[in-house]
């Protein structure tokens, strides 16, 4: 088993003003510890200000950390060039509608990334690009259309097919699945399954509803006012919850949950 990603230690605090010239440190994340490996999913579970975005925009390279650090194959994440970050961990938001482009077309928005982070030729580049496609199952014509000629699922599918063209070795995804019925969800679950099955990428996975992710986590953490309080394979915890708000997640999500 091959560990991709260990965070060690990492914490983050802001100042909040409390008052005209006062402010106080407040916390998003403390004491972060866990690891990834190599084509697994993990899932990061909590109510909603428990830190999970914070988190992984960091990962994700979106913000810093105040202490600890990041290790991507055994080297400190800060040591990594920013092309290099790009490379291996791509992230994808709630809103695709909103994270791409309106006025570029479909194959504008995939040809970017290779254009900025690879030495790919023009031919290599769109072999790229219809790979991609076919992978998160969309026709080649699409190259031509703008995104809101898309349905919200096959936004999510170019959003995906623009996360894996670099072909990285970490998917990051934030509450997804939030907003798309159930149909949709179990869509786009089967398409994140089936490029992993193919590609052997791993999965952070942001969710507020556990049961949402049982079926897809190899790895489950639950996070509290910033802080992990459950942190094991996803079958342990969903049947020897070992905190309570773990517990009381469960009950949220499950009305016939008995413990
Ligand atoms: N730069 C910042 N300035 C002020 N507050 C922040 C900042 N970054 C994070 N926070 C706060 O950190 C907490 C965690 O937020 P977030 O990571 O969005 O949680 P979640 O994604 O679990 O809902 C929230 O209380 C949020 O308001
Ligand atoms: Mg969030």
């Amino acid at each position: 088993m091959q560990t991709l990603l260990t965070i060690n230690n990492l914490c983050k605090s802001y100042r909040r003003s409390s008052g005209l010239f006062s402010s106080n440190l407040q916390s998003a994340y403390q004491d972060i510890n866990f690891s990834l490996e190599k084509g697994k999913t993990l899932s990061i579970i909590g109510e909603s200000g428990s830190g999970k975005s914070t988190l992984v925009q960091t990962i994700a390279g979106l913000r810093t950390q105040t202490s600890g650090e990041i290790y991507l194959k055994g080297k400190a994440l800060s040591s990594l060039s920013l092309q290099e970050r790009c490379k291996s961990i791509r992230m994808i938001f709630h809103a695709p509608s909103s994270s791409l482009n309106p006025k570029a077309t479909i194959g504008r928005i995939l040809t970017a990334p290779l254009q900025l982070n690879s030495n790919l030729t023009a031919i290599e580049r769109d072999k790229q690009i219809k790979e991609t496609l076919s992978l998160v199952g969309l026709l080649p014509d699409y190259l031509a259309f703008y995104p809101n000629m898309l349905s919200n699922v096959q936004q999510h599918q170019v959003a995906l097919a623009r996360a894996m063209i670099l072909e990285p070795d970490i998917i990051i995804a934030d509450e997804i699945l939030a907003g798309l019925d159930i149909s949709l969800r179990f869509k786009l679950i089967n398409l994140l399954l089936n490029i992993q099955d193919k590609k052997e990428v791993s999965y952070i996975i942001v969710a507020h509803n556990m049961n949402l992710v049982r079926h897809i986590s190899d790895h489950l953490i639950v996070m509290h006012e910033g802080k992990i309080v459950e942190n094991d394979l996803t079958e342990n915890v969903y049947n020897a919850p070992q905190s309570s708000k773990t517990k009381n997640l469960l009950q949220s999500h499950q009305p016939d949950y008995r413990k």
